[in-house]
């Protein structure tokens, strides 16, 4: 057995109280729905800024009735420190992925990005510490390698950031790695890169570029390129960033205050990925074949080429990524297929 299962196990056994913030948005609902089927308690924290209900209400539907009496759900915003310290009550570890997503949003508002991304995890850092909770883990992300020209992404080469985003997400680390020295605080980094699957949204200005395509090709709607198609990414299935985080959580402590890529070490294109989608919907909506994508300008604060090195998450959490980027691409799909209104 692998470090997961071993883990898994381990979990069932024994029931720990979780919070996960961000609860009703995509890889914050997936680690809830994770937790309660390994009969965890789990509370949620969320203010619906980007998350919805019915993400939620899935993740009810995907638990049998046992589990679902283990959650309960705060409706509050990480800005608030009264409502982090509420969520924190009696709470043994933290999984903080509420944020503002997406680089084009920080670059329309960076007040907004930065008192939720930066306001708020300080808020949570310190109802986290004032919990005494066992160790903080949250959602940094690929974008603190900036213009770093290193590929792949190694943790303690990182460049200049190209995006408010990136700041936040960085200022993250670094009050992380200060919460540890000043207060003896755990915590862990996992830097996501590009995550995508079931429940992420495809709706919106903002929405990431797996989710987006996929609705548009389904819909059969026009879709845009930025650049010409051979900026590449290291796209990383929600099976392998639920692993990531109950590996966190649960390492030894030589393993904590520490951040660690999350992704494949693996690399796919924009066009190769258009075409994976292409021939993946193509069986199932004839008018996708023919689907050609429209190339427009590269965007503002993108990187050209993203890969993960995983070889420290492998070594100090047990990390073994379990979907590869076809085998998430085809579980993803079925889920958009069922669920796109
Ligand atoms: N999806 C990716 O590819 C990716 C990559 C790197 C890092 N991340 C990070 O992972 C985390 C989760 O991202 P996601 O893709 O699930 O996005 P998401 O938008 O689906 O989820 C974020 C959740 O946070 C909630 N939220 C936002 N502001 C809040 C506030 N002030 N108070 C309480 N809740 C608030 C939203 O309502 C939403 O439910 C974020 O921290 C994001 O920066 C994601």
């Amino acid at each position: 057995m692998n470090k997961i299962d071993d883990l898994r196990q381990i979990l069932r056994e024994h029931s720990y109280h979780w919070l996960v913030t961000g609860a009703a948005g995509f890889i914050g609902s997936n680690l809830v729905e994770a937790l309660l089927k390994l009969n965890q308690r789990v509370t949620g924290l969320d203010n619906f800024a980007t998350g919805y209900r019915h993400n939620l209400d899935q993740v009810r539907e995907a638990v049998d009735a046992a589990a679902w009496s283990r959650f309960d759900f705060v409706e509050g915003d990480i800005r608030r420190l009264e409502d982090c310290a509420r969520a924190c009550e009696g709470v043994d570890f933290v999984l903080h992925q509420a944020a503002l997503g997406s680089v084009p949003r920080s670059i329309a508002n960076p007040i907004l990005t930065n008192e939720t991304n930066i306001g708020g995890f300080l808020n949570m850092l310190v109802a986290a510490r004032d919990a005494k909770v066992r160790r903080f883990i949250y959602a940094a992300s690929s974008s603190t390698y900036g213009d770093h020209p290193a590929l792949p992404k190694v943790e303690d080469q990182i460049g200049k950031p190209l995006s408010p985003y990136a700041v936040t997400k960085y200022v993250n680390e670094l009050y992380a790695d200060v919460f540890a020295r000043t207060y003896g605080m755990e915590s862990i980094g996992l830097r996501y890169f590009n995550v995508f699957g079931p429940r992420q949204d495809p709706n919106g200005a903002y929405a990431a570029v797996i989710p987006q395509w996929i609705a548009a090709l389904i819909r059969n709607q026009s879709l845009k390129i930025n650049g010409d198609g051979e900026t590449s990414r290291d796209f990383c299935y929600i099976e392998n960033v639920v692993q990531a985080n109950l590996l966190a959580a649960m390492a030894a402590s030589e393993a904590a205050n520490q951040v660690y890529n999350v992704a494949l070490n693996d690399r796919t294109s924009l066009n190769r990925l258009h075409a994976m989608m292409v021939e993946l919907l193509a069986p199932r909506y004839p008018h996708v074949a023919a689907h050609r994508p429209q190339y427009v300008d590269f965007r503002p604060g993108d990187v050209r080429h993203s890969q993960a090195d995983i070889a420290k998450a492998q070594r100090l959490l047990g990390y073994a990524p379990t979907h590869r980027i076809g085998e998430g691409l085809k579980q993803a799909l079925d889920w958009y297929v069922h669920n796109l209104v």
